[in-house]
């Protein structure tokens, strides 16, 4: 089974960059870019990833990425991940990343922009892995601030594949940013949002009548409201659900009370994301192992989560049909 889900042709359509910033990476930047780091050791940094919920987490997220400050940083980043997500079967990754979180540090755009981009151009003709980039919105921020980061990243629209939204949920509803997403659906720009991670289904409901979403990201307790699962059937939204991140941040206690079971008894559009991989204990081998071990998922479960990716991923028409090909070749 484990070389069955290594050769699974997987998509990763929910994954924040700066989420697979491996403590040796974060180390080397530091010392090239003369960052001080709050920790002694590379084993320091992976004793302190013990989180209570998704606030916890953001806290050391976004110190992590204090050490992110030039093209190349952002460049070595994402072409550190393609690797290892390459050697463990992903076939395409839809990155987001967080603009704000570096123009507060002085970052300008265009420096994590053509960073990441160039990474994408090398990742697609080196390792036949093709990417999507998806710039986030952080929603514990002022929407005017989002506002102007949409409007500062005109030079680059045609670069992104989705505008999303993430950070700290509670508190932030999608209607919060109406106006902004408004903006990006008229410039022709896609857009996702995460909803119902550690937020009530009343903000999934929210992203879908105000933010005209194509896809939700995390979405999990939708299962509150079953008027609301009905509809997310009956639409076919797509959920990019993150197994290990939901128990690291206790979504849920344990994997074996993820309700992974529970959403595709509903018959749900599901796929399985690593999000932020470097913090949760693993990429998306380990998430699709989990899963199979504590759900016993058969291979045809495991090619149909991995078919509902590549179908509703950001990626031109000739791409699809060859990873289709490929998926099916499995089957
Ligand atoms: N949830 C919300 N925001 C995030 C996450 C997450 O899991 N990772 C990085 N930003
Ligand atoms: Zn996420």
């Amino acid at each position: 089974m484990q070389d069955f889900i290594t050769r699974l042709p997987k998509a990763e359509l929910h994954l924040h960059i700066e989420g697979s910033l491996e403590p040796e990476l974060m180390f080397a930047l530091a010392e090239r870019n003369g960052v001080a780091l709050p920790y002694a050791s590379i084993e320091a940094v992976r004793e302190a990833y013990q989180f209570d919920d998704l606030q916890s987490f953001l806290v050391l997220y976004y110190q992590g990425m204090s050490v992110l400050r030039t093209a190349e940083d952002f460049f070595d980043l994402a072409m550190d991940y393609f690797r290892r997500a390459s050697a463990e079967g992903v076939v395409h990754v839809e990155l987001h990343f967080d603009p704000q979180a570096h123009l507060a540090r002085g970052i300008e755009l265009g420096v994590v922009i053509e960073g990441l981009a160039r990474a994408c151009r090398l990742a697609s003709r080196e390792l036949d892995l093709s990417s999507a980039l998806i710039m986030a919105f952080l929603r514990d921020r002022p929407a005017d601030e989002a506002m102007q980061v949409l409007e500062r990243a005109a030079p680059y629209w045609e670069m992104l594949d989705a505008i999303g939204l993430d950070s700290a949920e509670h508190g932030h509803p999608p209607q919060k940013f109406v106006e902004v997403f408004e903006r990006a659906r008229a410039l022709g720009i896609a857009r996702v949002a995460h909803a119902g991670e550690e937020g009530p289904a009343a903000y999934i409901a929210q992203a879908l009548d105000l933010l005209d979403v194509c896809r939700i990201d995390h979405g999990v307790r939708c299962l509150e409201d079953p008027a609301l699962v009905e509809r997310l059937r009956a639409l076919r939204m797509p959920l990019t659900v993150c197994p290990l991140s939901n128990v690291k941040l206790k979504v849920v206690e344990r994997i074996d009370d993820h309700p992974l079971p529970q959403l595709l008894e509903a018959g749900l559009l599901l796929t399985i994301n690593s999000d932020d991989p470097a913090y949760f204990g693993g990429g998306m081998r380990d998430n699709f192992l989990a899963c199979q071990r504590a759900f016993g998922w058969s291979e045809a479960t495991l090619l149909g989560l991995a078919r509902n990716a590549i179908e509703v991923a950001f990626m031109d028409p000739a791409r699809r049909s060859e990873l289709l090909v490929r998926l099916e070749s499995m089957a």
